[in-house]
């Protein structure tokens, strides 16, 4: 059989970033804030290297907190130094323009909307970055709701769907006369979708590889699961012969892997 990769799969540009950040800061007293990426492997080999993580400050006395790429909030930042604990800023560039975006569109007056994932830590993060003022719409039903005003902005969350944005965006057009658009969506997420289900379309069966709490892995194996038999697996050990057994020696496996799966995975 032949076994095919995505064009595009696994670790982004923004985790690869984070993930070096806390190995050059494993000094066995740091921790990052919230697991570094919705991957129990890679947390636990971090862990292992002397980078532990905390679900809030409070569990910290000393030491360096690492901020993880979804970000954080600005009053995170004060608590953290008010504790006299050293701050390493792993948040993704991109994830730090949406917050930054919805700081300047609260501060210049505008209603703010984030469309993405009310649950989701870096939409929290936006959130509180537009001083607690933002709305988080996630579906079109709630951008029909919502009330017109005087000046309108819109930030995405980074890996909201380009079609997701644009449906609620079209809606919100009727809401205001002067709005301001920032779409902070980062492409890497969408590349990942869109190699995946190509390649789902060619093959027999697809294996999506990556934690089974991410988010994006989960999104990725049910596009996947539209087009081919598809099994979301986090390690190795997961795979049963049983799946391969009809495939013929000239049959296609196709292997695509979430932003938060590493290489060596
Ligand atoms: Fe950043 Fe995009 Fe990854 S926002 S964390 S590079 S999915």
């Amino acid at each position: 059989m032949e076994v095919i990769l995505a064009e595009y799969l696994g670790f982004c540009y923004g985790v690869k970033r984070a993930i070096k950040i806390a190995e050059e800061n494993a000094d066995g007293k740091s921790c990052t804030l919230g697991p570094i990426i919705h991957n129990p492997q890679v947390v636990e080999k971090l862990r292992r290297e002397g980078v532990g993580t905390v679900d809030s400050l409070q569990e910290m006395e000393e030491g360096t907190v690492i901020i993880r790429s979804h970000g954080v909030g600005p009053q995170v930042y004060k608590d953290a130094e008010l504790k006299g604990l050293k701050i390493v800023d792993a948040t993704c560039p991109h994830v730090k323009k949406a917050q930054l975006s919805a700081k300047e569109l609260s501060e210049s007056g505008y209603k703010t909307v984030i469309v993405g994932e009310k649950n989701h830590p870096e939409v929290k993060s936006i959130f509180e970055w537009s001083n607690k003022e933002a709305i988080i719409l996630e579906t079109e039903e709630e951008a029909k709701q919502l009330s017109s005003c005087q000046k309108l902005g819109i930030v995405s969350q980074t890996t909201v769907s380009s079609e997701r944005f644009k449906r609620i965006v079209e809606l919100l057009l009727e809401k205001s006369n002067n709005i301001k658009i920032l779409r902070t969506i980062c492409i890497a997420t969408e590349q990942r979708q869109a190699a995946a289900i190509e390649l789902a379309e060619k093959v027999d069966v697809m294996l999506v590889i990556g934690g089974k709490n991410s988010a994006n892995t989960t999104r990725l194996a049910q596009l996947c699961e539209e087009k081919c038999q598809t099994y979301h697996i986090e390690t190795a050990e997961e795979l049963s012969p049983e799946w391969f057994k009809k495939i013929e020696k000239k049959e296609k496996i196709g292997i695509t892997a979430g932003a938060s799966t590493p290489d060596w995975i």
